[in-house]
């Protein structure tokens, strides 16, 4: 006995995480009762217990066998309630809690304990409710974050019938090991979910590698059963090398997961193909109406020695949406050394999580992908409630509804990690330097408060504060260029003498939070010369800072009216159109899924050096409706002047609400005056209700610029003006695509007569087709997105080495 305590002892200090809160109870034992080296105590005299009526101590006869991973002991005995009853404990540490339910239905003098049928909540969350075990031994885990000083656990019986108990845990946890929050997959845009205050429960804890972990061989007790059962291939090599695992500073730990775990993993069949083209598939089933929180591990053991074939890099999906585009374990955090990353997910409305790996062969790697481990848990509802008759009703009609986009989430995708790291290490040194004191774990790069929802392997980089304290002169009242809702825009200047636009968001609220993820995580998705390019982004301490391409020559609005700028030419101003209707046309067809922007305005359309324009301030974009979709249902947003009247009344957001805005955006130009101007007569205010009144009294080149008029010809202006109007038509289906808008303000520019830009020949013949007929601008290729010379050719890697060899000096 005593050499098993101090077994257990060294266990424990080798694993070495000791919760500061640790109940473990043997429900109706009289005895303590040691089960591999933890002590679960009797409760026979617990002052604990709170009960208005008498508990019984139940114990199973010597014929009852248990088969369970968590050993059998603990199973034999059991507290039964004949009426709601509770656990009380008292807490040392606030935080997340673990508590493990323990329960096994045996026959106790006249108490069937199969025939059970009771509740069970914690902290007023629902765990179970109507809970019956008919047969076989099973473990509830649960987990919760603790703000009180006492977790209370409550049992009651459904009227008439009982409740049992015949083990309980309640563990302080690590704080690694559930994080605050992590991406979600689900809404049509991708957003942070914090679940602080829900509870979580495990549903599925596995181990890849078809090889069972039991919770002895786990710092925390956790099972992690086989994947066999879920594994829909066949063609699968299962690897074993726990003592290929090493554990790095900084990365997860073993509490995350043991050797045992990131020492296994199923991989594909494909050493002997390269072009080997198939997903591994797991299926797991869970109850539909909640979110999941998803745990992905890990950690490249494989036996393979071809050095050849690494880094390995392949796309992870669920219910085959991208949940990680591109990872690469190996760049992240090198062989053996263990990696994860977190989602929060929704299932089919049949209730199925689909989790596959899919090669991704970019730039002709070699198609290999693996799994070390996946947890599945739960999240509590907002009726505080994990029980499936409490699920969120989701429509029979279109049960899919909700469920949209191409986001991905991921620990914080360091594409260049090591350039970072120097540049951190530098910052570092240099502050140390400056300030002592100061250097709050910057280097702490897997921090899941600072996880950044990344959606493609061309993501923006992060900057240490001090780069852009730097180049903003320590962000220099003078420097500032703008000021709007989300905050301040500085002029920077970064070392290498790259001009940057920084802007930092001042508002430390959630809706601040999220547009600053989506900004990020939109402008990381694509680069196109006709949308304004990100340079990075920062969230070092709390603060919400992009760094932009500068555009010498500000917004086009300030270009219009209210400054001393020299008045645009009406050629100019074709030519912004067509660059920004060339931005939209790519966001709502180029990316995978369409992007619909729903700002769009004159303040967001901005101009290079050139007078290119490039489309701004992706904040409250979104992804589209899917394909079997018509439109997204979601709250207004957007700037007053510019909302589609079908979107404002009908709340279904669809590209062509951008369309719309685009439409105002058109008058705006040609007419030189803001969307709304008090100082005119009533009928004049609102520039849209202006130009229709002027339409329908066949008055409208009234509403052109006095200042451009005269340099104008007739047919691209009645071109332009006709084009405006279809986008401002009531109803979006009305409205031409933003494709055909480009198309016939290609055409308007024509009309213009020969500039000083040679024409395409080819590009033309077909814009005047098109301008023919709409029909066949539609199904005419994207042209756009054809002529390579939209597609940003930067690479920012090399902005960035750049930067860092002067930071070296
Ligand atoms: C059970 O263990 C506790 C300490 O964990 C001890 O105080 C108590 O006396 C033990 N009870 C029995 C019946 O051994
Ligand atoms: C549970 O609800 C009761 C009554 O509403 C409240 O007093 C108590 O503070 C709640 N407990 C927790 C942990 O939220
Ligand atoms: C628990 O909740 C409190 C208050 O909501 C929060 O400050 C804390 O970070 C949470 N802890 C965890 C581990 O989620
Ligand atoms: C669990 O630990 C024991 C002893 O430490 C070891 O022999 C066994 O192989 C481990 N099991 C697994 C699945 O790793
Ligand atoms: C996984 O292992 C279990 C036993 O541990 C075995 O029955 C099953 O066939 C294995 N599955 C696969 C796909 O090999
Ligand atoms: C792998 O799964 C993804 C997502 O479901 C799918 O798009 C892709 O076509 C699949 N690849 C293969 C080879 O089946
Ligand atoms: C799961 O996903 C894979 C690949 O995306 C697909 O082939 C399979 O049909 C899906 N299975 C189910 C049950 O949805
Ligand atoms: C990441 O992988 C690429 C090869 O795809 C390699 O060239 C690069 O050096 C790796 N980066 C790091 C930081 O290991």
């Amino acid at each position: 006995m005593r050499i098993l305590f101090i077994i257990s002892l060294l266990i424990h200090s080798a694993l070495g995480f000791v919760p500061a809160d640790n109940y473990l109870v043997d429900c109706g034992s009289k005895s303590n009762n040691t089960v591999e080296g933890r002590t679960f105590s009797a409760d026979d005299l617990r002052a604990d217990v709170l009960s208005t009526s008498r508990t019984i101590h139940a114990e199973a006869s010597s014929s009852y066998s248990v088969s369970s991973d968590y050993g059998s002991s603990l199973f034999l005995t059991a507290r039964i309630f004949e009426s709601a009853s509770s656990y009380k404990f008292p807490i040392r540490e606030k935080g997340r809690h673990l508590v493990r339910l323990y329960f096994f239905p045996f026959l106790f003098e006249n108490y069937d304990l199969s025939k059970a049928e009771f509740s069970v909540s914690a902290q007023n969350i629902t765990l179970l409710r109507n809970f019956r075990i008919q047969s076989g031994a099973a473990v509830k885990e649960y987990s919760f974050n603790v703000t009180t000083g006492q977790i209370v656990l409550t049992l009651a019986p459904k009227s008439g019938s009982f409740a049992f108990l015949n083990a309980l845990e309640i563990t302080s946890l690590p704080s690694e090991v559930i994080p605050a929050g992590a991406g979600s997959m689900d809404a049509p845009k991708t957003t942070y979910r914090n679940f602080q205050d829900r509870c979580l429960e495990t549903v599925a804890r596995v181990n890849m590698g078809n090889r069972t972990v039991p919770p002895r061989n786990d710092s925390l007790w956790r099972l992690w059963i086989n994947d066999g059962e879920y594994l829909k291939q066949n063609k699968v090599i299962f690897e074993s090398r726990p003592q290929a695992v090493s554990y790095k500073e900084g990365w997860p730990s073993e509490n995350v997961a043991p050797a045992a775990v990131y020492g296994t993993a199923t991989r594909s069949d494909s050493v002997v193909d390269p072009n080997f083209n198939a997903n591994i598939t797991w299926l797991f089933r869970v109850d539909p109406g909640f979110e999941y929180f998803m745990r992905f591990h890990f950690c490249d053991v494989l036996e393979l020695d071809y050095s050849s074939m690494r880094p390995f890099q392949f796309h992870v999906f669920v219910n085959s949406r991208f949940a990680y585009i591109g990872l690469n374990v190996d760049n992240l955090t090198g062989q053996g050394a263990p990696y994860y990353f977190d989602v929060v997910a929704s299932p089919t409305h049949r209730g199925e999580l689909n989790v596959s790996l899919g090669p991704s062969t970019e730039g002709g790697r070699y198609p290999m992908m693996f799994l070390s481990g996946l947890e599945i848990m739960k999240l509590s509802n907002s009726k505080a409630s994990l029980h499936v008759s409490d699920a969120a009703v989701t429509s029979s009609r279109n049960p899919q509804t909700k469920v949209g986009v191409i986001c991905l989430v991921g620990g914080v995708l360091i594409a260049a990690i090591g350039v970072v790291l120097a540049i951190f290490l530098i910052c570092r040194k240099r502050r140390k330097q400056t300030t002592v004191g100061q250097s709050k774990e910057e280097g702490h790069f897997h921090d899941d408060d600072n996880t950044m929802i990344i959606s493609s392997s061309k993501i923006g980089y992060k900057f240490p504060l001090c780069v852009i304290e730097e180049a903003t002169d320590k962000f220099r009242e003078s420097l500032i260029i703008g000021v709007g809702g989300f905050g301040k825009v500085y002029k920077g200047v970064l070392r290498d003498g790259t001009m940057v636009a920084v802007k930092r968001g001042s508002s430390k609220s959630t809706q601040g939070l999220m547009e600053f993820r989506t900004e990020v995580e939109m402008l990381s998705q694509f680069r196109h010369r006709h949308l304004v390019s990100l340079i990075g982004y920062c969230d070092d301490m709390d603060e919400m800072i992009i760094i932009y391409e500068f555009m010498e020559n500000g917004t086009v609005k300030n270009h219009l009216y209210g400054s001393d700028l020299p008045p645009l030419t009406w050629r100019q101003r074709l030519e912004i159109c067509i660059g920004a209707a060339k931005g939209l046309h790519y966001l709502h067809t180029g990316p995978a899924k369409a992007i619909i922007h729903r700002d769009v305005k004159t303040a967001n359309i901005l101009l290079d050096e050139n007078l290119m324009a490039k489309v701004a301030d992706f904040g409250i974009s979104r992804a589209g409706p899917d394909l079997n979709e018509t439109h997204v249902s979601t709250a207004i947003r957007g700037s007053f002047g510019y909302l589609d009247p079908e979107y404002l009344t009908r709340q279904q957001l669809t590209e062509k609400s951008d369309v719309y805005s685009f439409g105002v955006v058109m008058l705006e130009i040609i007419s030189g005056r803001p969307v709304i101007d008090q100082s005119r007569p009533s009928e004049e205010v609102i520039l849209v209700q202006w130009a229709m009144e002027l339409q329908k009294s066949g008055k409208l080149h009234q509403i052109v610029d006095p200042q451009i008029t005269s340099e104008m010809k007739e047919g691209s202006l009645l071109k332009f003006v006709e084009v405006a109007g279809k986008c401002l038509a009531e109803l979006g289906a009305d409205r031409p695509s933003m494709g055909d808008v480009l198309w016939n303000l290609e055409a308007a520019l024509q009309l213009e007569g020969k500039g000083k830009e040679q024409e395409n020949p080819i590009q033309s013949s077909r814009s005047f087709l098109s301008a023919v007929s709409r029909s066949e601008i539609s199904s005419t290729a994207d042209f756009s997105l054809g002529s390579m010379k939209d597609l940003d050719g930067v690479s920012l890697s090399k902005v960035f080495a750049k930067m860092v060899k002067e930071e070296m000096r």
